[in-house]
């Protein structure tokens, strides 16, 4: 019988004590695309272990790398030359495959990544990572589900407009700049910390990268890149949930290993909310004495409050006293889950990009299903705040973004437990 794993929560205990986080998958993803652009042994520290790390290890050694994951570290040994193809089968598991188009290209001239596709949080198109490289001079087509990109005669900067600021357009272009003949200019590029991070590791690389962190990122291609040992920053995305989660169930949380200020805005509707925040060096402590107020939050790229916050967003409007607009900018299908916290006894309607919910005294322990990460995550969370046990199905996605996070919870005095339970069959003879 095929089995399931769930995530069970008794709600109604406040958080309490101190968590740790890690590295943001995020950035480390990313760092270890960025180890392919110089051959020799690259050392990523502060790796989370989580499942899209492992994945990401294997999309690497199929190039011919060698990887080592162990004790929140990846060693990479990167071949003169590296292989060329990403497959469908690592694709579809880790989207964030496609950013090692721009490193591959950049080094080898020849490069075949599986399309994604879409996921449960929406389409989630490649047309501006498409255009840059174009731009750099690379020819692009697809053909059989994958993108092939050539540039016999090397990459050459350019200047490069993008439509939205995407992160993962932005790293690509990025990485695949930083190796390029000329100078390359990408406006309108992503400011996240992630981007910051990569450019801090690519500059020790030997890279020429000015304006990172900033909407202009001005990159003059160099012959070749040094391999180097590289601290990724903390997951501010598990530290926002971890503060969500502190205000929600009207606790008090300390949680380390993250900068505060990547979090200004998330931390700013807490404030707004009722929640006393105290930021400190590289940690900051959320405190909730009453139920949170309600308060209207709107997505953005960041410094804008984070997507990938969205599900936190929504279960505090959920608790809240009073009605809370929220509107999700960067995501078409990031209320799939509001499906579920309408399970937990949620009061939320959505209309397009915009969520109206209801705040609710309590909501109501049920068995719910995780639909991606930041959704899991969130509806655990959500449970925390209902009436008896909240049981979330399909954990698996859990697993993907937050290492120890039923530890973490046990820590902070939830009553929690992750259990195997049998999948029903049915007999359809
Ligand atoms: N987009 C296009 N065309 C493109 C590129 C993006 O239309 O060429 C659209 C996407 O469809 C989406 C929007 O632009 O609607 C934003 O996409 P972006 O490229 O910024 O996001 P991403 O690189 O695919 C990363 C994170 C996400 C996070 C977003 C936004 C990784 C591996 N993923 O995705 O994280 O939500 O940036 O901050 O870095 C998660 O960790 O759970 C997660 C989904």
């Amino acid at each position: 019988m095929a089995r399931v794993d769930v995530i069970r929560v008794k709600g109604g205990t406040p958080l309490t004590g101190e968590v740790t986080v890690g590295g943001a998958k995020n950035s480390a993803l990313k760092l270890m695309a960025v180890a392919l652009l110089a051959p020799g042994r690259s050392v990523v520290e502060n790796v989370p272990r989580i499942t899209d790390i492992a994945i990401m290890a294997e999309v690497l050694r199929r190039l011919g790398c060698q990887v080592t994951l162990d004790g929140g570290q990846a060693t990479i040994d990167v071949p003169a030359e590296p292989g060329s193809e990403a497959d469908y089968d690592l694709v579809r598991r880790l989207r964030a495959s496609i950013c090692v188009l721009g490193p591959l290209l950049a080094r080898t001239g020849y490069v075949r990544v599986a399309l994604p596709g879409g996921d449960m949080i929406g389409s989630r198109g490649l047309d501006m990572h498409v255009s840059g490289l174009a731009r750099m001079g690379a020819q692009i087509s697809g053909e059989h589900g994958f993108v092939i990109a050539s540039a016999p005669h090397g990459l050459r900067g350019g200047k490069i407009w993008l439509d939205f600021p995407s992160v993962g357009a932005t790293e690509n272009l990025l990485m695949a700049a930083v190796l390029a003949k000329g100078v390359t200019e990408i406006d309108n590029a992503a400011r996240e910390p992630e981007i910051v991070d990569i450019c801090d590791m690519l500059t020790a690389m030997g890279a020429k990268i000015e304006g990172a962190g900033t909407s202009t990122l001005t990159v003059e291609g160099v012959e070749g890149l040094q391999p180097v040992r590289h601290r990724t920053i903390g997951d501010r995305i598990v530290g926002g949930t971890w503060a969500f989660a502190s205000a929600m169930t009207r606790g008090d949380v300390t949680v380390q290993g993250v900068r505060p200020e990547f979090l200004d805005v998330a931390l700013d509707k807490l404030v707004t909310a009722g929640a006393a925040v105290e930021p400190g060096d590289n940690h900051f402590r959320v405190r909730m004495s009453d139920r949170p107020k309600a308060v209207d939050i709107v997505t953005l790229p960041y410094p804008g409050f984070a997507t990938d916050l969205l599900p936190m967003a929504i279960g505090l409007a959920s608790v809240a006293d009073g009605s809370s607009l929220i509107t999700e900018n960067i995501f078409d299908g990031r209320f799939m889950f509001v499906n579920e916290m309408v399970r937990l006894g949620a009061d939320i309607r959505t209309d397009g990009h915009h969520a109206v919910v209801n705040g609710r005294e309590r909501l109501s322990g049920a068995p719910v299903r995780a639909t991606d990460i930041r959704a899991g995550a969130g509806l655990v969370i959500a449970g925390l705040c209902a009436e008896g046990v909240t049981e979330v199905g399909e954990v698996h996605h859990i697993d993907r973004g937050y290492p120890d996070f039923v530890e973490d919870l046990a820590k902070l005095g939830v009553e929690v437990e992750r259990a195997d339970v049998p999948e029903p069959t049915f007999d359809f003879s």
